[in-house]
């Protein structure tokens, strides 16, 4: 049976199984498909005797002026069923006020050079407020492990360097993106979509499979950026915010980077190291964002 906590009293008094290690699936709730392969994979990085919770919280820190916290989807009955129907032993869905008992905090983490970037560049705040929710959770329920999303890539990459940089010790595990049949991916923000905007974002895997194949064939960067931004051309109800091929750890863009042309005598020539590449769009009101990794590592394909 999964248990409903509502603060940190009982998460403090909560038994966990003891056996095995904690593991945390930090959510904003509304789970989908997309999250029930964050739980399977909880579910078996804590074993038989460890324990999942998964956190439920709508984090206002990391919503902006005049984006979408009101209206965001909100669905806690649903997502009990999920959880238990995927053997999470506990839901840690705090209120507002049990999380920020002060208000808005005054001490943040600062997500660095890398929070400044694509997202964060479209999103000022955005990282810092992640950042510092994913930490206070962290502290909380005090974790062996936690899974992330590979959908949120700049944000996995982020919780990466802060797990590293403030020495959390908490092993930090990713899953791939989960998509629709039509290559949509999975996203809370995907019900806000019409039938008719929801065909118009099918764009954005299918400019991804454009880069990521032009990659597979041997483009170089500049190349296959070219090919996924052709394709993004062509649908003109689409606003791109940004399309790049970056580092997967660090962000940077791989144009011009070390490995990022050509490998030279392989056949064919690949895209030397991985990356990420990676679009956020806007369709009416909506805003989506996407990625895929190219790693041809090794004759692997990507896409
Ligand atoms: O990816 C999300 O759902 C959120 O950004 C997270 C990690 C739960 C922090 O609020």
């Amino acid at each position: 049976m999964t248990e409903l906590i509502r603060t940190r009293d009982e998460l403090f008094s909560f038994s966990f199984s003891g056996s095995g290690p904690i593991v945390l699936v930090p959510t904003m709730g509304a789970l989908h498909d997309g999250h029930r392969a964050l739980l399977r994979s909880a579910r078996s990085v804590a074993g038989p005797g460890g324990s999942v919770v998964v956190s439920i919280f709508v984090n206002p820190l990391q919503f902006g002026p005049g984006e979408d916290l009101d209206r965001y989807p909100r669905t806690l009955a649903d997502d009990l069923f999920m959880c238990s129907a995927e053997g999470v032993d506990a839901v840690f869905a705090p209120s507002g006020a049990e999380m920020y008992p002060d208000g808005k905090p005054s001490v943040t983490v600062d997500p660095g050079p890398m929070g400044a970037l694509y997202e964060g560049a479209f999103r000022p705040g955005f990282f810092g407020g992640v950042l510092t929710v994913v930490l206070k959770l962290f502290n909380l329920v005090r974790p062996a492990a936690a899974v992330f999303g590979e959908k949120d890539a700049q944000q996995l990459a982020l919780v990466r360097r802060l797990v590293t940089d403030l020495d959390l010790g908490v092993e930090i595990h990713a899953v791939r993106t989960v998509r629709d049949t039509d290559g949509l991916a999975i996203s809370s923000r995907n019900r806000y979509l019409s039938i008719s905007e929801r065909k118009v974002a099918l764009v954005l895997p299918h400019a991804l499979r454009a880069g990521c194949e032009a990659a597979a064939s041997g483009a170089a960067a500049a190349a296959a950026l070219a090919a996924a931004r052709e394709v993004l051309a062509a649908e003109p109800e689409v606003t791109v915010d940004y399309l790049a091929l970056v580092d997967p750890v660090t962000f940077a863009p791989m144009e011009g980077a070390p490995g990022a042309e050509v490998a030279a005598g392989a056949v064919p020539a690949v895209l030397a190291v991985p990356a990420v590449l990676a679009v956020a769009a806007r369709i009416g009101a909506n805003r989506l964002i996407d990625n895929v990794r190219i790693d041809l590592s090794g004759g692997q394909r990507c896409c």
